[in-house]
């Protein structure tokens, strides 16, 4: 196999992306909890979510709002601000409730992608419902947490999956 082009590379990875919200959205079946969208960006992995978890509280962090207009949260879903400060705030307000986390934080800067991963890791396990899922386009750092392989028919390694105890 000739090693992937750079469009593949972004191709596989969306798909990869794609293939795990769909696999969580069956593992939360019938768990209560409400859900974290880490980096709302364009708004992409909101839209997917909104449809397919109509009955779900979403929440969405972001430092802004940079979104196509039809994707942006309601003013009680979005919570603005760096995570350095929205996601310590979120610990207490959210402790236990979360059963999905969707985190797509990343950028093409890796020593940026290790600080936020670090913060990410910090600052979720005290938010995580049991059995909750954590799906991440970074590795995250949840010790308590087991790490699962990713869905059949995912051709990219760049997406991470984690089961809360
Ligand atoms: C890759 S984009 C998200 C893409 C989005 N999920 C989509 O599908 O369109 C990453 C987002 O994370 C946000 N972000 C990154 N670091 C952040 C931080 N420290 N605090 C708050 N937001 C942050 C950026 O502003 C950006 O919108």
């Amino acid at each position: 196999m000739p090693e992937p082009t750079r469009l593949e590379r972004l191709l596989f990875r969306l798909e990869a992306q794609h293939r795990s919200l769909n696999w969580a959205f069956g593992e939360i079946r019938g768990k209560q909890g409400v859900v974290f969208e880490l980096g709302l960006g364009h708004g992409r992995t909101y839209d997917h979510l909104r449809r397919h978890l109509i009955d779900r509280d979403i929440f969405v962090f972001d430092r802004e709002i940079d979104c196509f207009p039809d994707c942006t949260p309601d003013a009680a879903h979005l919570i603005l601000g760096k995570f350095s400060a929205t996601l310590p705030a979120a610990q207490r307000r959210f402790a236990g409730k979360v059963i999905l986390v969707n985190s797509d934080v990343g950028t093409y800067d890796e020593a940026y992608n290790v600080e936020v991963a670090e913060l990410v890791s910090r600052n979720l396990p005290a938010v995580l419902a049991p059995g909750a899922i954590v799906l991440s386009d970074l590795p995250l750092d949840l010790p308590q947490a087991q790490p699962l392989p990713l869905p059949q028919g995912a051709r990219s390694e760049r997406y991470f999956i984690y089961r809360s105890p």
